[in-house]
């Protein structure tokens, strides 16, 4: 029984599976979706953003953004659409100054190094300063006209934290983690403003198209279970308490995908989110024995496994389908984002092989 009083599809999707998995009603097969699906492994996406400049001219193009976000369902017969775009983008319009460069990935100018720089930190409204992706959620949803439906998505206030004191990518987390425990107050003050300002963007997406919902929260697997609880998961809930749950006589279902964070599922689920993400270093079948059928899952073959030959790739499909077994509720993925050198032919494989491998598991 469908715990939402909505139907699950009323927008008339024509492919509608990956919204029923995630509200556990029954479907044909399980769908899939791959993480960073528009990127680096497709050519089609490397000559795009040649044309656009830089990554976040890419992102700053309506047209263009729409253009990579369609390239991966052109190819494959995925069955959801994530808005193309970055989890910096708030940070950014914050005023941190965000630039990507080749080999280095993401860069702040101004990383966020004291209790007054995080008073000063402004919420940023979506409509003004992230318009472009609020531009790029609309025309992306009318150019997908009913075909799959689009994830909009944001960092948690977590993982937008690490970049923004960080200044960038880390192994350590050593400014991030030195301020969580030295200055615990203005820690929390970042995450609650990072609170707001992702509530705001993620509800002007549902606003602007987006139908279902996903917190990316990268980085809470590298806390201990307390501080995960403390400085990750409180904010995610606070995040999930404040969103549209219903637009326009829809559900918009949200997934929490925290890395790394498979021993926290019962903790996850009880946020009140639809669905979690798991990565591939926890196995399905705990975490479902754990949250029961409350709650989808996503995930979470081992992005390494598209090196292997086909034979392979369709072998740990089987694998990964087994271990969530029988029934609604499981959304294929990756356990994280596709490698940039992944071959493109891998990826049909693997979509090909979840729908082909999966029917039995729906059947009465
Ligand atoms: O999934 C999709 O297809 C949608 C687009 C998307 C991107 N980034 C595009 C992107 C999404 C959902 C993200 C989320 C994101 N961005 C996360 C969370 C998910 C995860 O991977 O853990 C994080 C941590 C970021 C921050 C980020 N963006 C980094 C660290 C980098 C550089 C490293 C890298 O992988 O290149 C990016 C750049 C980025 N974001 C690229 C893409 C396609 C590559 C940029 C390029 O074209 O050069």
């Amino acid at each position: 029984m469908s715990e939402s009083a909505l139907p699950a599809n009323p927008y008339g999707l024509k492919n509608d599976r990956f919204i029923r998995a995630l509200l556990r009603e029954p479907i044909d097969c399980t769908p899939i979706w791959i993480m960073r699906q528009a990127g680096r492994y497709l050519p089609e996406y490397r000559a795009t953003r040649a044309k656009a400049g830089s990554f976040m001219d890419l992102c700053r193009s309506a047209e263009l953004a729409c253009e990579v976000t369609l390239q991966p369902l052109e190819r494959f017969d995925l069955d959801a659409a994530i808005l193309f775009s970055d989890i910096l983008t708030i940070p950014d319009a914050m005023g941190l100054g965000l630039t990507f460069t080749t080999g280095e990935g993401p860069v702040f100018a101004r990383p966020l190094r004291s209790r007054h720089a995080i008073e000063q930190l402004p919420i940023p409204d979506p409509e003004i300063e992230l318009r472009y992706v609020m531009d790029a959620v609309g025309t992306i949803r009318k150019a997908l006209d009913g075909r799959v439906p689009l994830i909009g998505f944001s960092g948690s206030p977590w993982t937008l934290a690490t970049y923004m004191v960080e200044g960038g990518s880390t192994k350590e987390f050593a400014h991030i983690k030195g301020l969580m425990y030295s200055d615990p107050a203005s820690a929390h003050l970042l995450l609650d403003k990072l609170s707001t300002a992702v509530t705001d963007y993620l509800n002007a997406q549902v606003r602007r198209g987006a139908q279902t919902l996903m917190i990316f929260d990268t980085w809470g697997g590298v806390l201990s279970p307390d501080k995960y609880r403390e400085f990750s998961l409180a904010y995610m809930q606070k995040i999930v308490n404040g969103l549209i749950r219903t637009h326009e006589g829809a559900r918009i279902p949200v997934i929490l995908f925290t890395k790394g964070g498979g021993q926290w599922a019962v903790d996850m689920a009880d946020t009140g989110a639809d669905g979690i993400g798991v990565d591939w270093t926890a196995d399905m079948s705990q975490i479902r024995q754990q949250v029961g059928h409350r709650i989808a899952l996503q995930g979470n073959l081992d992005p390494s496994v598209l090196y292997a030959p086909d034979a392979v790739i369709e072998q740990e499909v089987a694998r990964v389908l087994h271990t969530f077994g029988h029934g609604t509720g499981h959304v294929f993925n990756l356990g994280h984002g596709i490698h940039q050198h992944v071959n493109p032919d891998k990826v049909a494989t693997l979509v090909n092989a979840v729908h082909r491998l999966s029917r039995p598991y729906h059947q009465a």
